[in-house]
């Protein structure tokens, strides 16, 4: 999704920032007071932008003044791996975490793919390494490999094939092996298994340990809690929170797919349980609808910021760069081109 609109001036940022209701329990305030020191940074990005031929990837999740007032396109990791194939730019500066970044990497060898992140960390990509896939192959001979696009480039190149929250249900369905080895994400693999259970699909599904520590966060009992002070409210979900949330909301699916089940319902009042950020582009871009209840920040998504996005643009230093090395790129580009394969099927 291309970004909203060009800033130019602090009112206009300011009229957006304010869209992010008060009452909304989401902390973006300060920067609202910030509006005009942040208009600077905005312009200098958008010069440095057009002077190195750049464009700005980012996730749902980074802060707001990243999403609107410097990125080229926003998303969920698909949309934006897909965004990341199909732009001509030769530098792509990626607000996000760095697996993202990799994935860009991979799919653009020949480009300058740029991370901002000071902590580009994400405790999913971080529970496995290729070591443990390949221990983990050996045990299972038979089994397809399955990693979420959480993960890093080496384990990718372990991997049969790669699959995001937008498409691992569909992915998996449609491989021709009934046996799955799902990693790095338990809780993910636990909805993946009653997905299928629910879709009358047989497939003996073994998964790994991992979680993601901001959706494991949502337990069963707060979520009945908010639904008896909510009652009107419909839950969306993402697949990365516990099966026994998942299993009583009324929604699942990838960041991009609940803004649009959000966008597209008539239903007002929402829970939504993922990640703060998409909470704020809903109250901006949809403030009739009311997203009530919590929601959790991501220390890492959250580790972007206007002034390293400045300096990766300006002067960017050897570790800025996202590399990966040639013999592991043309690995996990296999699992990366499978993934768009049994996608589009
Ligand atoms: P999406 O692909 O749904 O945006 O998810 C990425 C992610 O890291 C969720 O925690
Ligand atoms: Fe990783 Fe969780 Fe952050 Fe997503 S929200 S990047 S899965 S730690």
């Amino acid at each position: 999704m291309p970004a909203i609109t060009e800033l130019d001036n602090s009112q206009s940022l300011f009229d957006k920032l304010m869209k992010i209701k008060k009452d909304s329990g989401l902390c973006y305030q300060s920067l609202i007071e910030k509006s005009t020191e942040l208009v600077d940074k905005i312009n200098t990005i958008q010069e440095l932008k057009a002077e190195k031929n750049a464009v700005i990837l980012a996730h749902t999740y980074v802060i707001p003044e990243i999403i609107y007032g410097v990125s080229d396109f926003v998303g969920d990791s698909y949309a934006l791996s897909k965004d990341a194939v199909n732009t001509p730019a030769q530098t792509i500066v990626f607000a996000s975490v760095r697996f993202m970044g990799e994935t860009a990497k991979i799919l653009n060898p020949h480009k300058d793919v740029l991370m901002p992140a000071t902590d580009g960390g994400c405790t999913l990509a971080d529970a496995i390494n290729a070591e443990q896939v390949r221990k983990l192959r050996a045990q299972y001979p038979d089994y397809t490999f399955v990693c979420y696009i959480n993960t890093t480039a080496e384990v990718k190149a372990e991997c049969d094939v790669c699959v995001t929250s937008a498409n691992v249900f569909k992915v998996v369905e449609n491989l021709p092996n009934d046996k799955i080895y799902f990693l790095p994400d338990r809780m993910m693999g636990q909805n993946l298994i009653e997905e299928m259970k629910r879709r009358g699909i047989k497939k003996d599904i073994k998964y790994f340990s991992g979680t993601c520590y901001v959706h494991e966060e949502y337990t069963l009992e707060q979520l009945l809690d908010m639904k008896k002070r909510f009652p009107n409210a419909l839950v969306a979900a993402h697949p990365e929170c516990q099966p026994a949330v998942c299993q009583k909301s009324d929604f699942i699916g990838s960041t991009s797919q609940i803004f649009k089940y959000i966008k597209e319902s008539p239903n007002k009042e929402f829970l939504m349980l993922t990640e703060c950020g998409l909470g704020a582009r809903l109250n901006m871009e949809y403030p009739d609808k009311k997203i009530v209840g919590t929601c959790t920040f991501c220390k890492y998504m959250k580790s972007n910021t206007l002034d390293d996005i400045i300096r990766v643009l300006k002067n960017p230093t050897p570790e800025d760069y996202i590399t990966v090395s040639e013999n592991v790129r043309i690995k996990a580009i296999k699992s990366i081109e499978a993934m768009f394969e049994y996608a589009e099927k």
